[in-house]
């Protein structure tokens, strides 16, 4: 694996307008907006991941939330009660962004620091793809979960999500543009499909260092999956009452009712409103959305790029 140089944020490197204002740069063939790239340099520099500590890998819109979730109440059953009161992305930080950077906060008492040294089944989550990341989660045997979703609903999703935010109130971003930019590459922590890959190629024949799923998959046999979870994190379960409990916590419906969930406050540790996490949570949506011309210049995409492996279409 190529050595990541520890260079700063540095306005010579290659850039490129993404939306409204916002540019991003790019860091060894991936873009990021400086504020990302901050976080970034501080974890490849500093995070030394605990042979106990469990890495949630996603790009950003595939699941995320979900899987901080999952991973939450399988790991700390007895206190599955805190998803009531805490937003997923407290319980389960973003390296780059809560535990580095300058979003970092101190954690909250039921999370072990992330500076502490002895071996626990700490969570944190992280957006880098794996040709970035690789070098610190290789550095000890700490298992990575990885959730992958479908291009077009990811898309869809993340078209969404921007213009939640307060630089789209007065220009929204227009779905044309996004999915010119997401057929680029030109996407914070993209290309969305060399991430993807990133991860899965690692995956193959690891089944103990990395555990690769789709949000696809987990919405068909939700049960199945997360029992395979349960037993990857070396947690499993004893009764089906346990799966089901664990499956109705982290269920879309239940989490969008806890009152920290429906809040449109801007979370201070992700510059998104709390609720909008959780919007409709289901597989296919972009067919409301994305005209036949934009499905079928993706799907070209996604065919060459995935040849029928992970993502058909
Ligand atoms: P949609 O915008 O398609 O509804 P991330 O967590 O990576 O930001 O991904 C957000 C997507 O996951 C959103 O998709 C959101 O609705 C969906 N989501 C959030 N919580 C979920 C849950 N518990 N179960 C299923 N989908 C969920």
């Amino acid at each position: 694996m190529a050595q990541i140089q520890n260079q700063g944020f540095d306005s010579s490197m290659p850039q490129e307008k993404w939306m409204g204002d916002v540019v991003l740069y790019q860091f060894h063939g991936f873009w990021f907006s400086p504020l990302l790239l901050q976080g970034t340099q501080e974890l490849l520099n500093q995070f030394k991941p605990l042979s106990g500590d469990v890495i949630l890998a996603s790009f950003p819109k595939t699941g995320t939330t979900w899987l901080k979730s999952l991973l939450y109440s399988i790991i700390n059953r007895s206190s599955i009660d805190q998803l009531a009161g805490n937003h997923p992305h407290e319980l389960v930080p973003q390296l780059e962004l809560q535990v580095y950077g300058p979003r970092a906060v101190s954690a909250p008492p039921h999370l072990p620091s992330p500076c502490s040294t002895s071996p626990s089944n700490r969570i944190f989550g992280t957006h880098l793809p794996y040709q970035i990341f690789g070098k610190n989660a290789i550095s000890s045997d700490c298992r990575i979960v990885y959730v992958a979703r479908n291009p077009k609903d990811t898309l869809v999703s993340y078209w969404h999500m921007v213009n939640t935010m307060e630089m789209a109130k007065r220009d929204p971003w227009s779905l044309e543009e996004a999915v010119d930019k997401f057929c680029e590459g030109f996407f914070p922590y993209g290309p969305y499909y060399e991430h993807v890959l990133g991860y899965q190629k690692e995956s193959i024949g690891r089944p103990k260092k990395f555990f690769f799923v789709t949000y696809e998959e987990l919405m068909s046999e939700t049960k199945t999956q997360v029992k395979k979870l349960a037993e990857f994190l070396g947690c499993p379960f004893d009764n089906e009452e346990q799966v089901e409990e664990v499956v109705r916590s982290c269920s879309i419906e239940t989490l969008r009712n806890h009152e920290v969930n429906k809040s449109s406050d801007m979370s201070k540790f992700i510059p998104m409103p709390l609720n909008s996490f959780f919007r409709k949570g289901q597989v296919g949506d972009h067919k409301n959305y994305l005209t036949k011309d934009m499905i079928e210049r993706i799907d070209r995409i996604t065919s060459d790029k995935f040849h029928g492996l992970i993502f058909k279409h």
